[in-house]
């Protein structure tokens, strides 16, 4: 029986959202939420609960029953990649590639590449190509047999012109080491089922694909076939990953403000923005395996409630700012700022209950009390101590903190955490009353750079860029 289907094992696992410090008898009424400024959301909370179910339940919203989908099809083709290929490469960008990344650094070994065949249980090495840095690109293609490589070329939309650019240039070199025969060998697709410029090349060039589900925006795809796939190629349990998101959509399915673990920390966030002045959150998690789940975040909380207008149409231009650190290392670098700067943030720690290993600090330098303290305690013990250090030295300057504790990092606490904060951003949307699933703002920038790049029907845009960077040489320099 797997590990996830025993209830106490998961009560064990359930990862917990200590809120204390982001309230006013901790850093004060002008930095922290009352409980009567909580109390005062409970009807607006509700609301949003309602509407979020009614467009679940009517399928508006199909992230939210991601968790309860067949994974045979995606266990599938992941086994026919892993039996074929050393090398697994994808390519996406935004989120077709974070979510996949976080998973990655989360689950699988820090140094999964370098290891051999064996250790990764027999699995692909793992290539994420989110950018079109030419001398990254070639570098990294000039590394891989590509005998032994697959890509996965990931675009919900099929056209993005990042994910389609790397395609193309890995389909050259693929051709010109292997021919055009080897194609279908080396390439496999997470794109629109029916639209899209993708679907139309795989179905003309027969490419195994998956579904890039339509409803689903691609900052809330992890738990689609777009993170499903490299996980399970990587050697992810991917049921494992899902029962965690199921677990947490359980916790996440109750009404009431103050019993919800998602709809709180946004409630907390929409309070200390809109109230106390913390236009910027940090998210902070002490475990370098937990650094890119902070980087999903930030396109998922960023990308999803920065906004111009609400939903009735009026400029309200919202969303806080939110910024990553890595614990301990940024302490070293970030928290001076933290501490004595500005007072416009919030700060959410993510810490792991037990680490993979303690790593015990040899006993030494006892005639030295500056350093000999550390001996016979464990790295996890330290990272641990400065973690609440760091919170406590916060809280003491009136800066509202908040922390998870995820009890290990396991696929099960991983699908927990990412879908906590889907569920949270989701209804920030409510709080904010703006559309949370969509993203007019970055538009402008792709048609500016078709234009650049002389798609046909942007000739308009390509004047507007000419007349805005023409003739200011007086400000070069
Ligand atoms: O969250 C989003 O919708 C975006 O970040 C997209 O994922 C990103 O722009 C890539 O889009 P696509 O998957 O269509 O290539």
């Amino acid at each position: 029986m797997s590990r996830w289907r025993d209830e106490e094992w998961r009560k064990g696992m359930k990862i917990s959202f200590d809120f204390n410090h982001m309230m006013s008898e901790s850093v004060g009424k002008t930095d922290g939420v009352t409980a009567s400024e909580v109390e005062a959301l409970i009807p607006k909370a509700r609301d949003i609960h309602e509407e979020l179910s009614a467009r679940r339940r009517s399928g508006d919203l199909p992230f939210f029953d991601l968790p309860y989908q067949e994974t045979g099809p995606v266990k599938e083709l992941a086994d026919w990649v892993a039996d074929r290929s050393g090398n697994f490469v994808l390519l996406g960008i935004g989120g077709s590639a974070l979510g996949p990344i976080a998973l990655q650094s989360g689950l699988r070994h820090p140094f999964h590449n370098l290891l051999d065949d064996a250790a990764r249980g027999g699995r692909p090495r793992m290539f994420f190509a989110d950018n079109v840095d030419p001398d990254h690109f070639t570098a990294m293609l000039d590394m891989l047999d590509m005998d032994k490589t697959v890509f996965d070329v990931v675009t919900k939309s099929g056209g993005t012109a990042e994910t389609m650019a790397g395609f193309m240039a890995a389909k050259k070199r693929v051709i010109d080491a292997l021919g055009e025969s080897a194609l279908k060998d080396h390439f496999v697709a997470v794109t629109d089922p029916a639209k899209g410029n993708l679907r139309k090349i795989v179905e003309d060039e027969g490419y195994r694909a998956l579904e890039a589900p339509p409803g689903v925006g691609g900052r809330f795809s992890v738990f689609t076939p777009v993170g499903l796939l490299p996980a399970a190629v990587s050697g992810i349990d991917i049921d494992e990953l899902l029962a965690g998101a199921a677990y947490m959509d359980r916790l996440t399915s109750v009404s009431e403000l103050w019993d919800n673990p998602a709809y709180m920390a946004s409630a907390l966030q929409y309070i200390a923005d809109t109230k106390k002045g913390k236009h910027v959150c940090v998210m902070m998690p002490y475990a370098n395996s937990l650094k890119d789940v902070a980087d999903w975040f930030r396109q998922l909380w960023a990308e999803s409630l920065g906004k111009r207008l609400d939903l009735e149409g009026n400029e309200v231009n919202t969303g806080q700012t939110p910024v990553n650190a890595l614990g301990a290392t940024d302490q070293h670098s970030q928290v001076q700022l933290y501490m004595e700067g500005p007072n416009d943030k919030t700060f959410t720690f993510i810490r792991v209950g037990r680490f993979r290993e303690q790593l015990a600090i040899p006993k030494s330098y006892g005639n030295m009390e500056g350093v000999g303290y550390l001996g016979g305690k464990t790295m996890a013990e330290l990272i641990n101590a400065e973690q609440s250090a760091t919170e406590t030295a916060l809280v003491k300057a009136g800066r509202p903190c908040c922390r998870i504790t995820v009890p290990e990092v396991n696929a099960f606490t991983m699908g927990q955490l990412l879908y906590m904060f889907e569920v949270m951003t989701a209804f920030s949307g409510g709080l904010y009353g703006i559309d949370p699933f969509d993203q007019p703002g970055v538009e402008e920038g792709k048609l500016l750079t078709y234009a650049m790049m002389g798609r046909p029907g942007f000739e308009g845009k390509k004047k507007e860029l000419e007349d805005l960077s023409g003739g200011r040489e007086r400000y070069i320099l």
